[in-house]
C-alpha cells in the first residue's frame, strides 16, 4: 500500500526518458529504458556519515538508523525501492564526489544546503533547520566566541562547523567525524567541540554541556548526483508527501523528541 508511485515521479521519469533519448551522457542503463538512474538497479542506496545522532547512528544490532535514514525509506518506498546504507567519509558527501562516482543515489548525511555544494550536485527541497552549537567540559566556562580565543576546538572535517570556526578567525583543530571529536573532547585533547547543535544534546549526560548556540540558519537537504532529474523530483515528491500526510511529523517527534514547530 505504500508503494505507490507518486505522480510527480512517473512525470520526472518520463522526463528523463526523453533526455536519455537526445543522449545526454554517462546515464546508467536503467535509464535508457525510461526507469530511474540508480547505481544499483531496484535499489536506492543513500550514503551517510555516522556518528550522527539522530539523523544517522548504529543501533544496538549494528544497523544505521536516524531521521536520514527514515525519510530516504520513505522515497524507496514511494518508488518500490529497497533501500540500502552506505557508510562514507563526510568529505565525499560533502565535495559529491560520493554521488558523481557512483558509490550511492543520494546522500543523506545532514547535509546542509550550501551554494558552493550546488554547484557540484542538486538538493533537495530542505527538510531540517540547523543551527551550530558549543559542546564543552561542565564548568569550563567557555560559552562564546570570546571565550573560544586561543582554545583547541574541534570541528568534523569539510562541514560547516568548520566554516563557521573559520569565519571567527579562529583556527580549528580537524576531525573525521563527530564521534572522533566527542572523543578528543573527553580525553581533554581539545577544549570545545563545534558542530550541528541538534546532535550534541546526546553528550549533555557525559560530563559535557552545551553552552551557546551560534545561529547560522542552516538547512539540511538530500543530495542527488547533477542530471539525475527524476529522483531528485521523485524525492521532493516523497518529502511533500510526508509533509501532507503527518509521516515526516511521526519521524521528527522520535527522534527529535519533540513535535516540529509550525512553520
Ligand atoms: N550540517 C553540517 C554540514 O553539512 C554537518 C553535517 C555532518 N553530517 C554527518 N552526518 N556527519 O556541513
Amino acid at each position: 500500500m505504500r508503494h505507490h508511485l507518486p505522480a510527480a515521479a512517473l512525470a520526472a521519469a518520463a522526463l528523463l526518458a526523453l533526455s536519455a533519448c537526445s543522449g545526454s551522457g554517462d546515464d546508467t542503463a536503467a535509464a535508457a529504458d525510461g526507469e530511474l538512474a540508480l547505481v544499483t538497479p531496484g535499489t536506492l542506496t543513500v550514503c551517510t556519515n555516522p556518528p550522527f545522532e539522530p539523523f544517522e547512528f548504529e543501533d544496538e544490532n549494528g544497523e544505521i538508523v536516524g531521521l536520514d535514514i527514515d525519510i530516504t525509506r520513505e522515497v524507496a518506498e514511494d518508488l518500490g525501492l529497497e533501500l540500502e546504507v552506505v557508510v562514507s567519509p563526510f568529505d565525499t558527501l560533502e565535495s559529491g564526489a560520493s554521488l558523481n562516482t557512483g558509490a550511492c543515489d543520494i546522500s543523506a548525511s545532514g547535509l546542509t544546503i550550501t551554494d558552493e555544494r550546488a554547484a557540484k550536485f542538486d538538493f533537495s527541497q530542505p527538510y531540517f533547520d540547523a543551527d551550530q552549537g558549543l559542546l564543552v567540559a561542565a564548568g569550563s566556562g567557555i560559552d562564546d566566541v570570546d571565550s573560544l580565543a586561543g582554545k583547541k576546538i574541534a570541528v568534523q572535517m569539510a562541514t560547516t562547523g568548520e566554516t563557521w570556526v573559520e569565519e571567527q578567525g579562529l583556527t580549528p583543530v580537524q576531525f573525521e567525524d563527530l564521534g572522533l571529536q566527542i572523543q578528543a573532547l573527553q580525553t581533554g585533547q581539545v577544549d570545545a567541540v563545534v558542530n550541528d547543535i541538534a546532535v550534541l544534546g546526546a553528550f549533555v549526560s557525559e560530563g559535557l554541556e552545551v553552552t551557546s548556540t551560534f545561529p547560522t540558519g542552516e538547512q539540511y537537504g538530500l543530495g542527488v548526483k547533477k542530471g539525475n532529474t527524476a529522483l531528485l523530483e521523485a524525492v521532493d515528491a516523497t518529502l511533500e508527501r510526508i509533509h501532507e500526510d503527518g509521516t515526516y511529523d511521526a519521524i521528527y517527534t522520535e527522534r527529535i523528541g519533540t513535535a516540529p514547530l509550525a512553520d
